[in-house]
């Protein structure tokens, strides 16, 4: 009998481990992102990842009672990682493009960016997108990202030798400070940030791109992606992303 009430209790204790106890089923997914992207995604001094995209991202696990593991990589394997089921989510102030759009399934558009070009502050020559190949200019860029594709289209090949390319975007504008790049191509908010941050550096002329971010997952995953687009449309209806906006980048 006293048996019998022992394995009793370890089924309740599997059961409760395994399903949470109370019923309520708690999903963890993972959300993948590249935290050198700042007011987007950053680490506060406490090595926590923290930023716009990650609030709304929590905002919208929280609609849906998911619990979040968010795990910072590459930016240029974020698509990868989502297509071989290492992470379910990726948030990352991804541009929204075709080549993309081919392999994993994107969200409604979430924010719109530019891209912008950074020189450093004493920079007098007359630069311009359509000048840099020219001038033989050397173009820092992140890896993988629309900056990156812009300074190929400049090059004519993204292996060309003025483009160096850098796994993180802090290392970019490292690049520039120091002198070894002329000039960052990188989205303009990120580009501000950096600026207010790092100092020593302008965004010259017009941004020069229409980007739109939007919350990716694996390709095929529509229920997952509903779930999303209906937090997204709820938030900006609710005021909640309003107030993550606020947050973040201030009236
Ligand atoms: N918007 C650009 C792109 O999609 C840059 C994104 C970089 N994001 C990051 N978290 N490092 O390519």
């Amino acid at each position: 009998m006293a048996k019998g009430f022992a394995l009793l209790g370890v089924i309740l204790l599997v059961c409760a481990a395994l399903a949470g106890c109370g019923g309520s089923k708690q999903e963890v997914l993972r959300v993948g992102t590249e935290a050198t992207f700042p007011p987007f995604e950053t680490t506060d001094e406490n090595d926590n990842i923290v930023g716009f995209d990650i609030d709304l991202i929590k905002k919208i696990a929280e609609y849906n009672e998911w619990e979040l593991e968010i795990v910072h990589m590459d930016f240029h394997v974020l698509i990868e990682e989502l297509s071989t089921d290492k992470i379910d989510i990726v948030i990352a102030a991804m541009t929204i493009d075709e080549e993309r759009a081919e392999k994993v399934l994107f969200s409604e558009p979430y924010f719109d960016a530019y891209q912008c070009l950074v020189v450093r502050e004493d920079e007098d020559r007359d630069i311009t997108v359509d000048n840099i190949a020219e001038q033989g200019l050397i173009i820092a860029v992140q890896m993988g990202t629309t900056g990156s594709f812009a300074a190929e289209d400049i090059y004519g090949n993204a292996d060309h030798p003025n483009i160096k390319q850098l796994k993180r975007a802090n290392e970019a504008f490292m690049e520039l400070k120091s002198n070894r790049a002329d000039v960052v191509i990188i989205d303009k908010p990120v580009a501000e940030n950096y600026i207010r941050h790092l100092g020593g550096m302008k965004i010259l002329g017009q941004p020069f791109t229409n980007e739109q971010y939007g919350i990716a997952v694996k390709k095929g995953n529509t229920e997952l992606m509903d779930k999303i687009n209906s937090a997204l449309a709820k938030m900006k209806d609710n005021g909640d992303y309003d107030a993550i906006f606020k947050k973040w980048f201030g009236e």
